[in-house]
């Protein structure tokens, strides 16, 4: 489909030809507009931003680069190439044609599904507003920015969803994406994780490791889906969901390098000395971890989930890469559970497969998520310290599914609430920590130059050096 960058909103779905649709997405494009100003990044609208911008879908197109100040963002709406007779990939349809409207039975559930993806866009921005005064360099300082513009831009391809395929409640939806703010005592966002705070750099990182890789595994579910617009609007959000993980992995990788360098020249791993340099010891990265990986586990939903059997069975929202699984339509299988059994122990239990969707995406997730912990325990194997980072057990401090309130020590053993009070303190992140990590947090905006607790990057940006002026500030 031709690309229109040139339009008033760039697209690829010809809105040119769709005037009503056209009126009130430019209706609402003012509102978006004032919304990013008042609840986006804070104070940096007027600097030059070496950002990539999607003008079409292809690979020439999809990651344009250029200083621009970020309010003049193209926000476009880009849909993925509409496959040549794309069937239903799993549940009950299996095998039929996918959809180009949606179903009356399913239109209030697939409406629930993309505006609750479309909230967290917005959430994130909001969450990582003033970030951008104490980033660690400019390298940082624009990676936080593309970040939020992409997630601007996510936003418009829900809402362009809404308003194409949902009518009046479509637009009405549209409207309360701008309503609901993160962390809002009326008007909250949806997701409990997207109403957390993020104060600090290293909260940041892991929020885009941990919770945007959510945001991969719920669009790749999403691009599943037998309602062909949200699926190709999901595949395309997903080349650029990868930069995003790509900040947070890099940026712990950092932290971490960093910390291993201070501990060299120290001669010592004692988290106090660590202090003292100016860098994050082991043991507070390890908590923050513990905080949003168990986080973002509870935006997988309940292990044992009706709501995920439906959705799987009417072909709303699929399994991640649904073609690397043998059987699509997944009746007579069953998942066995562990569940807690009330006696201090889990039991097992087996549910319908269906049932238990939910838990196979979580699992999956949970294996990439392995991934970076890899990579950062072979910076401190090579270093020759003994410490390695760990993701805690999936029954570590959840507040959704069956694990939900039960306190648990990191390997998931039940514990009574006296000893999960009396060691919350090695697991979660401290407010000693917190104010610590805080203490670091100053702007570095000279080129080239990179804040103390954190090492350089391995490369620039699209080729660029490291000391690239990746944001002029005005
Ligand atoms: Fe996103
Ligand atoms: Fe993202």
């Amino acid at each position: 489909m031709e690309s229109n960058y040139q339009d008033r909103i760039p697209n690829n779905v010809d809105l040119g030809s769709n005037r009503t649709l056209q009126r009130a997405l430019e209706h609402w494009q003012p509102e978006f507009l004032n919304w990013w100003h008042g609840l986006g990044p804070s104070d940096f609208n007027a600097s030059e931003v070496y950002l990539r911008t999607a003008i079409s879908v292809d690979t020439k197109g999809w990651a344009t680069f250029g200083y621009v100040k970020m309010p003049e963002y193209r926000w476009g709406i880009f849909l993925a190439e509409p496959g040549t007779d794309r069937r239903i990939g799993f549940g009950d349809n299996y095998g039929q044609p996918v959809w180009q409207q949606v179903p009356g039975e399913h239109r209030s559930t697939l409406r629930r599904l993309i505006v609750t993806q479309g909230d967290t866009e917005p959430a994130s921005v909001e969450q990582q507003r003033l970030l951008g005064h104490t980033a660690p360099s400019l390298y940082d300082l624009r990676n936080l920015f593309q970040v939020n513009v992409e997630e601007g831009r996510h936003l418009w391809a829900m809402v362009y969803l809404l308003h194409a395929y949902f009518g009046r409640d479509g637009r009405e939806e549209a409207e309360e994406l701008l309503e609901r703010h993160s962390g809002d005592a009326d008007k909250p966002r949806i997701l409990s994780t997207f109403n957390e705070p993020i104060s600090d750099w290293l909260s940041f990182y892991m929020f885009t490791y941990f919770t945007d890789r959510d945001g991969k595994f719920q669009l790749k579910s999403l691009a599943e889906s037998s309602f062909d617009p949200l699926s190709r609007t999901c595949q395309f959000m997903l080349t650029e969901e990868a930069h995003h993980m790509f900040v947070g992995d890099t940026g712990i990788g950092r932290v971490i390098k960093r910390t291993i360098e201070v501990m060299k020249e120290l001669g010592t791993d004692d988290p106090e000395a660590v202090r003292k340099a100016g860098a994050v010891d082991l043991p507070t990265v390890q908590r923050y971890l513990n905080f949003w990986f168990s986080s973002s586990l509870d935006l997988f939903g309940g292990d044992s989930s009706s709501n995920a059997a439906s959705y799987f069975a009417n072909g709303l929202k699929g399994r991640p890469d649904e073609e690397r699984y043998e059987d699509h339509v997944a009746t007579g299988q069953s998942y066995t559970l562990e569940l807690p059994n009330g006696k201090g122990g889990a039991k097992r239990e087996e549910i319908p497969m269906r049932n238990a969707m939910n838990e196979v995406v979580r699992e999956s997730y949970v294996r990439d998520c392995e991934k970076g912990l890899a990579r950062w325990n072979r910076l401190l194997e090579e270093a020759g310290y003994p410490h390695r980072m760990m993701l805690p057990s999936t029954r570590f401090r959840r507040t959704v599914g069956s694990w939900a309130n039960i306190p648990t020590d990191l390997n998931g053993k039940p514990i009574g609430a006296e000893e999960f009070a009396a060691r919350e303190t090695e697991w979660l992140p401290t407010e000693n920590d917190r104010a610590y990590v805080r203490s670091l947090m100053h702007g570095v905006f000279e080129r080239g130059k990179m804040a103390g607790w954190i090492a350089p990057p391995e490369r620039g940006i699209n080729t660029q050096p490291r000391d690239f002026e990746y944001v002029k500030l005005p």
